[in-house]
């Protein structure tokens, strides 16, 4: 290749490059206009980094934070449970979460059979995080302060559930119960003693996430969504990876 044609199929190429990108940001801006926040009718206002495959785009939130409404209230998967999104705050990045079987008025026993776990999320505790311990089908009945289980008890199986196992009977041992589960609630000031467990567990609990600021997105009047996993700011027909505005760093199409 001479020098000419080197320097020509270097133009085409960058044509070629530069023209693929404005395509698909375009594409991108198109899909990109509905990705207003929605609101499932019960509930917080709810945004990137969450989003609805009801009726938005997977580029409108990260493919984790999806968030699906059942009748009006919204719901986040966790490890194959559910959980109502109580709250959601946008300027910590915390989520307040609570198991959605506990607001099932079929279900007059809505105990907790499995631990909770936040691995494999893309969640962490928040710093108001504390556990409430179950005991299941316990043979003897344990003396101090707990919360009674009574619809989980009889005669012969006690049940019940306590903030902190070491405030158990010096001389009660666990293996004394069929079962035991741990789950997350939020460390309040209540008068605990005086809630029964399915009022604890509806307060909910929160966690965060570590995510990219959007903020700077939304106050130059963008929306924020993801695309192959790198964050990007969606501008009126332009799509950049900051936020919007002639200075705004690496714009993906310049028009
Ligand atoms: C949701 O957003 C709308 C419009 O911005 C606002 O009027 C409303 O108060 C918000 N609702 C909640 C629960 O934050
Ligand atoms: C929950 O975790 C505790 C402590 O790791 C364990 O002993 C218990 O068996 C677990 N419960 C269930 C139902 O798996
Ligand atoms: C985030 O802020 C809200 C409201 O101020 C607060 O209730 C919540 O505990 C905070 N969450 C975290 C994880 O700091
Ligand atoms: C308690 O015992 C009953 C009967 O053996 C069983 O069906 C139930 O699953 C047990 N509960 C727990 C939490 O293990
Ligand atoms: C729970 O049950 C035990 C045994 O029946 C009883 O001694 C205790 O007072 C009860 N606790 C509460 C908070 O009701
Ligand atoms: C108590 O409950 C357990 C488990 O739910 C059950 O297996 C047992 O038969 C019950 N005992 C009595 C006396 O009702
Ligand atoms: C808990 O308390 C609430 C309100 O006092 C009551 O409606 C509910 O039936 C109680 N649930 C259990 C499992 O005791």
């Amino acid at each position: 290749m001479d020098h000419k044609s080197l320097s020509r199929y270097k133009v085409s190429l960058m044509i070629l490059i530069l023209t693929s990108l404005v395509i698909r940001a375009q594409s991108v801006t198109q899909k990109f206009t509905p990705c207003l926040p929605f609101n499932c009718g019960n509930g917080p206002n709810i945004s990137y980094p969450f989003w609805t495959p009801q009726k938005q785009e997977p580029y409108c939130g990260s493919p984790q934070f999806s968030i699906t409404c059942h009748d009006k209230t919204p719901i986040l998967k966790l490890s194959d449970d559910d959980y109502i999104v109580k709250d959601i705050n946008y300027v910590n990045n915390s989520v307040l979460l609570a198991v959605s079987e506990l607001f099932n008025d079929k279900n007059s026993c809505p105990t907790p059979l499995h631990n909770f776990s936040i691995s494999g999320s893309p969640f962490d505790y928040g710093l108001d995080f504390a556990e409430l311990h179950f005991f299941y089908n316990c043979s003897f009945n344990d003396e101090s302060a707990r919360i009674n289980l009574s619809c989980a008890s009889n005669r012969s199986h006690h049940s019940f559930a306590l903030f902190h196992p070491e405030f158990l009977q010096k001389d009660y041992s666990v293996d004394l119960c069929q079962a035991t589960v741990t789950t997350p609630i939020t460390a309040v000031d209540l008068d605990f003693v005086k809630m029964n467990y399915t009022e604890i567990l509806k307060n909910g609990f929160s966690l965060k996430w570590n995510g990219v600021d959007c903020s700077k997105c939304v106050k130059s009047g963008g929306r924020c969504g993801s695309l192959d996993d790198n964050f990007i700011c969606i501008c009126n027909d332009q799509v950049r990876s900051g936020k919007c505005g002639k200075f705004s760093y690496y714009p993906l199409n310049d028009s």
